[in-house]
């Protein structure tokens, strides 16, 4: 961390919420709309600094996952913190490139990628993109096909399923053998073969990635040590590998739980490939979430309150729930809804008071028409406060929004320290409108290159 500078969700002396050094109520103040996501951006390049030095001398690539925040701002920060990018489509390609990244430094996976976003992630550079991750067999031959028609020889990798499970949401579970993504270990030496059968294809690396939220290294290592084994059978058989590619999943603290370092990982990758011999080869991470999910709030203001009153427990005005309804929801931030996940709710003036006078317990909801629209049971002060932070937004909060019930992408601001706050509006309720209205195109075929 930056002396004297705190990064992430804190308190001044005062008990104020902070965002890095921001006061976030004074961004209300000034009329900041909600829902708007709020980034430390200084936060992020922090860590991503930090677990770049966990790698010493060692050649790496932090290869930041886009698909947690796209932000421009945001990714931009990273790739200037020195991080490269994983990407898993065209829109993401070109906001990595777009944000300074390197076609070096960039990796490409997805199951179904489709010859478009191929095309471009060939066409990058005067080489390519560091590696186009083959999570099929049925891919490899598309791909070098792509590869031919741009007179490239491409750099590849094979994304390996090593049948790994690890302790995690099985929505976010991605190594174990029923999971679409990768190629089976038992697969891996056909389309090694058919790599090398095709000659616009080079085979720079092995990849894997066993899923997401991890505490500790374990399960990741394990995965690890079949992916070394495998580039070992291979290197017996033709060139040295560029690189391996270990995956993310860091995981980061929810609230209550102690989730190792992103630098832990980092060090027994290194260990890893020490003991099996292949020190030198390039280590590829790829964390999302451990850069940027603390370092973003969602702030909310609250529309009111309600109470729903318990024919048990004496009928009107008695026990029953107590609702805080927020002017953000289950589009701008999913998952509550979808994993079940828990984000902390805090007010912005004060800290929360422990139970007791002064505090009660409020189901904290949002406006969308659909009961799963719910963060849940939250602890804050009586009476209510008049806006929140739901905290740790900063990853697959953004980038998961929708805008169901007619509803705007929330607002996105940006923090840097000695700069002022800059902000991606939302659009208004008039402007959305007139986007849904607008007049649909006479269908004809889009001109290339889209
Ligand atoms: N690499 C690959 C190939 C991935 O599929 C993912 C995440 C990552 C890297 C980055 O994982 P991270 O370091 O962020 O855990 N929406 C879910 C998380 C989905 C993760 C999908 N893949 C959530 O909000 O928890």
């Amino acid at each position: 961390m930056s002396p004297g500078l705190p990064h992430g969700f804190s308190r001044d002396e005062g008990g104020r919420a902070l965002l890095g050094a921001q006061r976030l109520q004074d961004l209300l103040d000034r009329g900041l709309e909600t829902p708007a996501y709020v980034y430390d951006l200084d936060g992020m390049a922090d860590a991503a600094r930090r677990l770049g030095a966990a790698f010493g001398d060692a050649p790496h690539l932090v290869a930041y996952a886009v698909k947690a925040n796209t932000a421009g701002p945001v990714v931009r920060a990273l790739v200037a913190a020195g991080c490269g990018c994983d990407v898993v489509s065209g829109g993401e390609l070109e906001v990595a490139l777009g944000a300074g990244a390197s076609p070096e430094q960039v990796v490409m996976s997805g199951v179904a990628k489709r010859d478009d976003e191929l095309d471009r992630a060939i066409a990058a550079g005067s080489r390519g993109i560091l590696a186009v991750q083959l999570e099929s067999v049925e891919e490899i031959a598309r791909v070098a096909a792509r590869a031919a028609t741009a007179g490239r020889r491409v750099r590849v990798s094979v994304r390996v399923n090593p049948g790994v499970e690890v302790d995690t949401h099985a929505h976010v579970a991605t190594g174990h053998d029923e999971a679409k993504f990768g190629v089976a270990l038992a697969d891996l030496a056909d389309a090694l073969t058919t790599v090398d059968a095709h000659p616009s294809l080079e085979l720079a690396g092995l990849s894997c990635h066993v899923g997401s939220q991890l505490m500790a290294p374990e399960g990741w290592l394990l995965a690890a040590e079949r992916l070394c084994d495998a580039a070992l059978a291979s290197e017996a058989r033709r060139g040295r590998l560029a690189f391996l590619d270990f995956g993310g999943g860091f995981g980061i603290d929810y609230g209550g739980s102690s989730p190792q370092e992103p630098a832990a990982f980092a060090r027994a990758g290194l260990s890893l490939l020490r003991e099996k011999g292949l020190a030198g080869r390039t280590l590829v991470v790829e964390p999302g979430r451990a850069l940027v999910a603390a370092f973003g709030v969602l702030l909310a203001r609250v529309i009111q309150t309600k109470r729903a009153s318990d024919p048990d427990r004496g009928g009107a005005g008695a026990g029953g729930r107590r609702w805080l309804l927020l002017d953000a929801g289950m589009n701008d931030l999913v998952r509550p809804a979808l994993y079940q996940a828990k984000h902390r709710i805090e007010p912005l003036a004060g800290p929360t008071p422990a139970a007791g006078p002064g505090a009660a317990r409020f189901r904290v909801v949002g406006p969308v028409c659909e009961s799963s629209d719910d963060f849940g049971e939250h602890l804050l002060p009586e009476p209510a406060p008049s806006a929140v932070a739901i905290r740790d937004a900063g990853a697959y909060g953004f980038t998961m929004a929708s805008e169901y019930n007619g509803r705007g992408l929330a607002a996105e601001v940006f923090l840097r320290a000695g700069e002022p706050a800059s902000v991606i509006r939302s659009r208004d309720a008039g402007a959305w409108a007139r986007a849904r209205l607008a007049a649909p195109e006479p269908l004809a075929p889009r001109a290339a290159p889209r």
